[in-house]
């Protein structure tokens, strides 16, 4: 079985029938979506690398899974998202309260899969977890700052999308490590490697909030434009416009009364005038070479790494 069937059995297996329905409901709802299961699917292929038990993993990997659909339920909330994985977010199809409470419970459902991680590696497992968890909060908070902000640089939204993004897969990948009995190095090249591709992940995210197809993503396009997202592919085209277009991107990104639809077609436009997606997609392959090459330092054969080589190049082609 592989790591993504392994990990997709075991979250159908978890049970929410509970009451009151309010506040379960939505998260059955959410974890029952689909999604790619790439945050748990992470840990037990870091496990299996060391050849740990998958049973061992599990607990972590679900609990990975649950506090990455938290974060959904919140971010939907926060970027005013009405669409994902193809179905109304739980804000539209409840109301908002829902969601800041169902996630909440989701949020404790997490630590409670956590707690039952083995014994003897529980205390580092949830340190990892906690600083991970803080340094998400962190960079959340800075994406919604930036909104409001006009001096963002491109390192600023580097630092950003590495902890609001990177820093879940690095650590599905350590933590499947750890409890496997893997190393320190082994553990920190992992770590790295999940950074690195979790840069590449989140301007995959930004390009495809413009020029994905809704029907593959899952999500509604343009989303990013309509908040004034400080992404990879704004911060370029700011850099490479020339001043007349400098001024019509910020004064269409600051437009409040503009069509939606419209804004996000005069912005696009701008973007591909700019050749802005050949930017991002270039920034996406070295963040993946220098991922490819974390894993040369791992201390397992060449045969194990396969399966982290294929998922970087993976990820750097995927439409959903
Ligand atoms: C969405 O994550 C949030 C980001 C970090 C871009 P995914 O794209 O992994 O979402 P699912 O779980 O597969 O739906
Ligand atoms: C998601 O970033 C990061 C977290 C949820 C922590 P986005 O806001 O770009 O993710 P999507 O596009 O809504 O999935
Ligand atoms: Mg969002
Ligand atoms: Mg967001
Ligand atoms: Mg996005």
């Amino acid at each position: 079985m592989t790591a993504t069937e392994y990990v997709q059995q075991a979250i159908a297996e978890l049970d929410w029938q509970r009451e009151p329905r309010g506040l379960y409901e939505p998260i059955g709802y959410t974890l029952s979506a689909g999604g790619k299961r790439l945050r748990p699917s992470l840990a037990v292929i870091a496990s299996d690398m060391f050849d740990g038990k998958r049973e061992e993993v599990l607990p972590a990997a679900l609990a990975l899974e649950v506090f990455h659909n938290f974060t959904l339920l919140h971010d939907d909330v926060m970027d005013k998202a009405s669409v994902r994985r193809g179905r109304p977010t739980v804000h539209v199809r409840w109301n908002e309260n829902t969601a800041i409470l169902s996630g909440d419970q989701m949020l404790i459902e997490a630590y409670s899969l956590l707690s039952k991680v083995r014994a003897d590696v529980l205390p580092e497992v949830l340190r990892l977890f906690n600083k991970m968890a803080t340094e998400i909060c962190e960079g959340q908070q800075y994406d919604v700052d930036f909104e409001t902000r006009d001096d963002v640089q491109i390192e600023d939204y580097m630092m950003m999308i590495r902890l609001k993004t990177s820093v879940l897969l690095a650590n599905a990948l350590q933590t499947g490590a750890l409890i496997a009995g893997a190393g320190e190095a082994d553990q920190t090249a992992l770590y790295n490697y999940g950074i690195e591709t979790g840069l590449a992940f989140q301007l995959q995210d930004d390009l495809l909030d413009v020029y994905g197809n809704p029907e593959t993503f899952g999500k509604a396009t343009g989303g990013d434009i309509l908040c004034a997202k400080k992404t990879f592919m704004l911060l370029t085209a700011m850099q490479s416009a020339s001043d007349r277009e400098r001024n019509l991107l910020s004064r269409l990104l600051a437009d409040k009364s503009m069509d939606s639809q419209e804004k996000i077609a005069a912005v696009t436009e701008i973007y591909t005038g700019l050749n802005v997606r050949q930017a991002c997609e270039e920034e996406m392959k070295k963040h993946t070479d220098i991922a490819l090459a974390e894993l040369d330092k791992l201390s397992v054969s060449s045969e194990k790494k396969l399966i982290l080589i294929k998922l970087a190049e993976k990820l750097l082609a995927r439409k959903e």
